[in-house]
């Protein structure tokens, strides 16, 4: 149905024939098995390296999920070498050296307060939605942290998405991780996520997960 209070451009109106498509679309059983269904948080790794290419098309396809006003404030940085792994490792709970050590690829997920710096990138019709943050930096931070977890998430559908496993962790002391790779800048420590090829053979068999009663309400 047309709204007659919104004049659309041709660039709205191609938007609008482009989601039209996935209407009905077959997502088969497969996908769902990998993306999330059947797929397992990993702690042990093949010896096989993550490409940057992956990294980046891992990122394009991941900042694709919905944020509030597009704000985006997720920040990424790959650490892929062993200097790069050796800064880390302080940070780290002694549960998750070892994991983190041997993973190809370890993902810092930060969140910038100031995301609405990019707002003229990122919602250019409106920006003033993400701006106003500029006066209120709690709720600025609280949104920042909220959308950038949101992320965290679309991370590890990418990443699978990418035949990739995942080995997300929250077990790292923020602070010396602030300190060690965002110093001087606006961004904070969200997770990390271990990133690479998982060795199935080290795998425990999975937790329960509570039931649709337990945790859902219909009302
Ligand atoms: C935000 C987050 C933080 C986590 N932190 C840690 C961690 O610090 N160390 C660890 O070994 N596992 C950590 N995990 C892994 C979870 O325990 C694991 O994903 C969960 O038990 C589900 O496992 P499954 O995907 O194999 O079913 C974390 C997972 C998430 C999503």
């Amino acid at each position: 149905m047309s709204d007659p209070l919104i004049e659309f451009d041709d660039r709205d109106l191609a938007a609008q024939r482009a989601v039209k498509h996935l209407r009905g679309l077959v997502i088969d059983k497969d996908t769902i098995r990998r993306l999330l269904s059947e797929a397992r948080t990993h702690n042990a790794w093949h010896e096989r390296d993550v490409p940057d290419e992956t990294l980046r098309s891992i990122h394009d396809l991941m900042q694709k999920g919905p944020t509030s006003a597009n704000g985006s404030p997720a920040r990424l940085v790959f650490l892929q070498s062993d200097d790069a792994k050796e800064r880390l490792r302080p940070a780290l709970t002694p549960g998750n050296v070892e994991k983190t050590m041997s993973a190809p690829v370890t993902a810092i997920l930060g969140y910038d307060i100031e995301f609405w710096r990019n707002a003229d990138v990122t919602f250019p019709h409106k920006p003033e939605v993400q701006t106003a943050y500029q006066e209120k930096p709690e709720a600025s931070e609280t949104v920042a942290f909220r959308n950038s977890s949101l992320q965290g998430a679309y991370l590890i559908i990418a990443s699978r998405a990418h035949d990739l496993d995942c080995g997300p962790m929250s077990g790292f002391d923020n602070k010396l991780v602030d300190l060690e790779f965002f110093a001087g800048t606006t961004i904070k420590s969200n997770l990390l996520c271990n990133l690479g090829y998982g060795d199935a053979d080290r795998l425990l068999k999975r937790s329960p997960r509570l039931g649709f009663d337990m945790v859902c309400e219909i009302l």
